[in-house]
């Protein structure tokens, strides 16, 4: 049975971080869903059409780190039809063998239920404006509004909402170098892991 490790959390908290650690530490396929997202918001044209027929190129555009992909991303998200449109893809990524990881803001909750382990990463907002600004390098302020803006419409939309699965472990990075968060999260996959009789 594949290890199933499903990651959530508001924009920047971490989440893309530690699920590309926890990835190359136990060798498993790792998703980063707000891609598809923010590939179909950046390419424009009807957002349904577009993610009924979204492509691995359509992945691969240098421009989907920024603010205003990120926007765009946040705005078709809110269409549930977008987002239907989208779950096959994200169910079967998520039961390749031997694992697989995938961050975003519903794999818990409607995407992976039954991950093995679901992590909910969160982190101030202030300190995740400076992280995405100068992973970006974009005005701290203008991005703290982004961010903010971003989360709000996230998890006030109707379907599949930001919010941890009942079962999640919350991740709070606040405080937390990369490496203390990485190693946190290692950590939690190599208990739940023990629990299903694997050794790491
Ligand atoms: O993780 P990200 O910042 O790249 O996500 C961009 C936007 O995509 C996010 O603001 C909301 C949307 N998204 C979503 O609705 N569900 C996901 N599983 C991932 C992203």
């Amino acid at each position: 049975m594949p290890f199933t490790i499903a990651i959530d959390g508001p924009a920047a908290s971490g989440k893309g971080t530690i699920a590309k650690a926890l990835s190359r530490r136990f060798g498993f396929h790792h998703l980063d869903t707000g891609l598809l997202y923010r590939a179909v918001g950046a390419k424009g044209g009807d957002p349904l059409e577009t993610a009924r027929s979204l492509t691995a190129r359509d992945l691969q555009r240098p421009d989907l780190r920024s603010n205003e992909a990120g926007q765009a991303a946040s705005r078709v998200a809110i269409i549930p039809e977008v987002r239907l449109a989208l779950v096959e893809f994200q169910r079967r990524f998520a039961i390749q063998e031997p694992g697989a990881v995938l961050d975003g803001r519903d794999i818990g909750t409607v995407i992976c239920p039954n991950a093995d382990l679901k992590l909910y990463v969160i982190a101030s907002d202030e300190v995740r404006a400076r992280r995405r600004a100068s992973e970006i390098g974009a005005d701290p302020a203008e991005t703290l509004a982004a961010l903010q803006e971003r989360d709000a419409r996230d998890q006030e939309r109707e379907t599949a909402p930001l919010r941890p699965a009942d079962n999640a472990v919350i991740l709070d990075t606040t405080e937390m170098s990369i490496t203390e968060a990485v190693t946190d999260a290692v950590r939690l996959v190599i208990a739940r892991r023990k629990g299903d009789g694997k050794l790491t």
